[in-house]
């Protein structure tokens, strides 16, 4: 069957709607209305208040031109880009954008606060970097561009959406803000007795909580805090911030340090909080942390702490089982290497150096495991596994973790390769996911720029944004939805709750570039502009069945 064909059936069933797609799905349980009860113990479908078809596109073919594609019938409005004022206070929208999540004020789907992760600088926000050292001007406007937004976003009467520049809460946090670090490390030796920590960093993909905060991750630090001298053990944790308090700062160490990619956050059958992460590393490990305590809705934010006691669990595919990171299962693992036996002393030593404590007590080595999701209709656990060439896994696939049971809090599992990337499936190197509220995977590549529109990579031309279905007859078949300007990375797509607006980052467009004369793209094409600027831009044109 040809790919149209393909394409043109799984259109039928985005166009029947969910029932057809109930219909079609094989031991999932009823698609519908019902199924949305299933989400309470993910956070993805946190707000979905529909369960409704978001797709009816007709897919697109890869393109390489320097333009956000997408099918026909949908638009995109820019909604913030690096550089623009976001507040009356003058801040500036930071760079590299990443995570984004949406949060309604008062239960509205067309105004609320958008959080909007920030990466790292690009040529295009702190200039070429000379003989890879940082200029003191440089390294201060690499600390402020880098962390986080929480920006007010409107529908206009025109349907365009637009930044509010009023906002009483819009406001940065970066590489100069103060975080309280909580957990084991929390005055430790191996954070050099520190209880707070100078900024975040390296802010990569993120999740939402169940009592609405958001966790940011700190993905590749090391070389913003090699560049500016800052200690090195004071980032790789998961930060949470309140959109709603600016007070609200906290790194949560009992999350462990590393390169961290997002959170997914669920509930075990018996109420303890479980986070999923992935370190983006290659030959790193997949991990869960479940907390001590439960979860108890009607005390919010206080929840919070629930993520500064628990155990933290790294996968062993091999015999499927999650193996504590724990100072007790290091030591046992260490007791013939004095040199990890001397480095491990606390619990705080553990989570500070989590990637060696992993492998030490039998983490499998993983191909950059990258964004986590926890599927709302049957928890399994979705994981991109990006790409290795350490040992050719090239374009990367997608892992689906069975917890035992179907409880997130099961300390044994089984899997399975759910999609390969590939010319086959037409998607390489698969990195950020969403679910919508039909079982379909939202997912974005992250082919390198370096390796863009070459080799083995050139029919895959620029990064872009697939759609995934989980059940039904085009199970694991990727259809596109958009693609991104030259040398970009769509990062961070996140529906509003009615999913009539999906936010998605662009992110580094041209990248490669060395001569800023001659930039290698200028998109978002502002007028009179020649530089290329990362931005968050709203799509719109979802009908909903
Ligand atoms: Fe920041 Fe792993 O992508
Ligand atoms: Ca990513
Ligand atoms: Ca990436």
């Amino acid at each position: 069957m040809s790919k149209t064909i393909d394409r043109k059936t799984f259109l039928s069933y985005l166009g029947t709607g969910a029932a057809a797609l109930a219909t079609a799905s094989a031991g999932l349980g009823v698609l519908n209305g019902k199924a949305s009860a299933a989400s309470k113990t993910a956070d993805h479908l946190f707000g979905f208040s529909t369960n409704r078809v978001s797709g009816y596109f007709e897919p697109i073919e890869p393109s390489m031109e320097d333009q956000l594609l997408l099918p026909n019938n949908f638009k995109y409005d820019v909604v913030a880009a690096f550089g623009d004022v976001i507040n009356e206070a003058g801040e500036k929208f930071g760079s590299g954008c990443d995570y984004n999540a949406f949060f309604p004020l008062n239960g509205s789907n067309t105004r609320g606060l958008l959080v909007n992760n920030h990466e790292y600088s690009t040529v295009f926000s702190i200039g070429p970097v000379k003989d890879g050292k940082m200029t003191a001007q440089q390294q201060k406007d690499n600390l402020y561009y880098q962390g986080m937004s929480v920006i007010e976003v409107y529908r206009d009467e025109k349907g365009v959406w637009k930044m509010d520049t009023k906002s009483k809460h819009a406001r940065r946090i970066n590489g100069f803000t103060d975080f309280d670090i909580t957990g084991p490390a929390r005055g430790g030796s191996a954070l050099g007795g520190a209880t707070k920590a100078k900024g975040t960093f390296a802010n990569c993909s993120g999740g939402v909580t169940l009592w609405n905060t958001v966790l940011s991750c700190e993905e590749n630090f090391a070389e913003t805090a090699a560049a500016s001298s800052l200690p090195e053990t004071h980032y790789g944790w998961v930060v949470e911030v309140d959109p709603f308090d600016k007070a609200y700062l906290k790194k949560h160490t009992a999350l462990g340090r590393f390169n961290h990619e997002n959170t997914a956050m669920g509930l075990a059958a018996d109420g303890r909080v479980v986070v999923y992460m992935g370190d983006d590393k290659k030959d790193a490990c997949v991990y869960k942390f479940v907390s001590k305590g439960k979860y108890d809705k009607s005390k919010g934010r206080a929840n919070s702490a629930l993520l500064e006691d628990g155990t933290l669990y790294v996968a062993n595919l091999k015999s499927g089982k999650w193996v504590p990171v724990t100072l007790e299962e290091v030591k046992k693992a260490a007791k013939d290497k004095p040199e990890a036996l001397n480095k491990f002393k606390t619990q705080g030593d553990v989570v500070a150096y989590c990637q060696e404590a992993a492998l030490l007590v039998g983490g499998t080595p993983t191909d950059r495991p990258e964004d986590i999701e926890i599927s709302p209709f049957d928890n399994t656990v979705f994981i991109c596994h990006t790409n290795n060439d350490n040992h050719g896994n090239i374009h990367g696939h997608i892992t689906r973790i069975f917890e035992a049971n179907s409880d997130l809090g099961s300390l044994a599992f089984d899997f399975e390769i759910f999609a390969a990337g590939g010319r086959q499936s037409g998607f390489s190197s698969p990195d950020n996911l969403a679910f919508d509220s039909n079982g379909n995977l939202w997912v974005v590549t992250d082919i390198s720029s370096s390796s863009q529109n070459k080799g083995v990579h050139k029919s895959f031309m620029n990064n872009g944004l697939f759609v995934i279905p989980t059940s039904g007859p085009d199970k694991a078949v990727a259809l596109q939805f958009a693609s991104g300007p030259v040398e970009s990375e769509l990062t961070g797509p996140f529906f509003t709750p009615d999913e009539q607006t999906l936010f998605l980052s662009v992110q580094h467009p041209g990248e490669n570039t060395t001569d800023m004369n001659k930039p290698t793209s200028t998109w978002p094409h502002r007028p009179g502009e020649k530089m290329a600027r990362c931005a968050v831009v709203a799509i719109s044109g979802f009908k909903l069945g």
